[in-house]
């Protein structure tokens, strides 16, 4: 079982703050999660296995490495789109799948509209993003979908993380690493995060 993997970075704590704010912008509101994502991408693949070759430097031949598979990137739609970006920034060759997903307003059951994935999934990271894990419904059915796929080294990466939401994660997919800037309180009546920062989807596409 994987634990709980929280990025302690005083720079990605004072982001989560402006985030959060209800005041802060649709503008800004998009560049802070690209701006998290790239913290996040950091820590989602400090351990992704390398093979070694050999650098001609200008000097002599030494040691390179390089990574030994191609990570894939798996945003959950919608929200899980403005994590991508940043996450490029980190490992730029990744490739990208597409879970469309949305979280029914009265059941919170997520309904699932949309899968796109790359083909060959098996011995390859793929990380999952969607910034804010609730409930844990919509992750563990997008788990579950690309886990039937062949995905067998996953890692999902979220913002903001309920403990509702990773105790669900980790009773249903152990296997899951999972990383998040902050875990919150609770979940309220309606299934948001407290305190949370609202609706992550609107934020980010002005949709309020
Ligand atoms: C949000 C969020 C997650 C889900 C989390 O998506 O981006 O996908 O809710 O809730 P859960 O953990 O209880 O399933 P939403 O359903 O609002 O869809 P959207 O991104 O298209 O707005
Ligand atoms: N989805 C969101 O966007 N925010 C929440 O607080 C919960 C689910």
């Amino acid at each position: 079982m994987h634990e709980l993997q929280c990025v302690p970075h005083p720079v990605a704590r004072a982001k989560l703050s402006r985030l959060r704010d209800r005041a802060t912008d649709v503008l800004t509101f998009r560049r802070l999660v690209y701006e998290l994502a790239i913290f996040l991408a950091v820590e989602c693949t400090r351990d992704l296995p390398v093979d070694e070759y050999t650098v001609q430097t200008p000097l002599t031949a030494t040691v390179g490495h390089r990574l030994a598979t191609t990570p894939v990137l798996m945003p959950v739609l919608r929200a899980g789109l403005g994590m991508v970006e940043g996450m490029l920034q980190v490992i730029p060759e990744a490739e990208i799948g597409h879970i469309g997903m949305y979280r029914d307003h009265d059941s919170l059951t997520p309904v699932e509209y949309y899968v796109n994935t790359p083909a060959h999934l098996p011995g390859r990271r793929v990380i999952v993003l969607d910034p804010m894990l609730a409930t844990g419904g919509s992750a563990c059915a997008a788990l579950a979908k690309i886990k039937q796929r062949g995905a067998d080294d996953i890692s999902l990466a979220a913002i903001i993380a309920a403990p509702e939401g990773v105790a669900r994660l980790r009773e249903e997919h152990p296997d899951v690493a999972l990383y998040a800037i902050a875990v919150d309180e609770r979940l309220n009546e309606h299934g948001y995060i407290v305190p949370g920062l609202g609706d992550a989807g609107d934020r980010i596409f002005g949709t309020l």
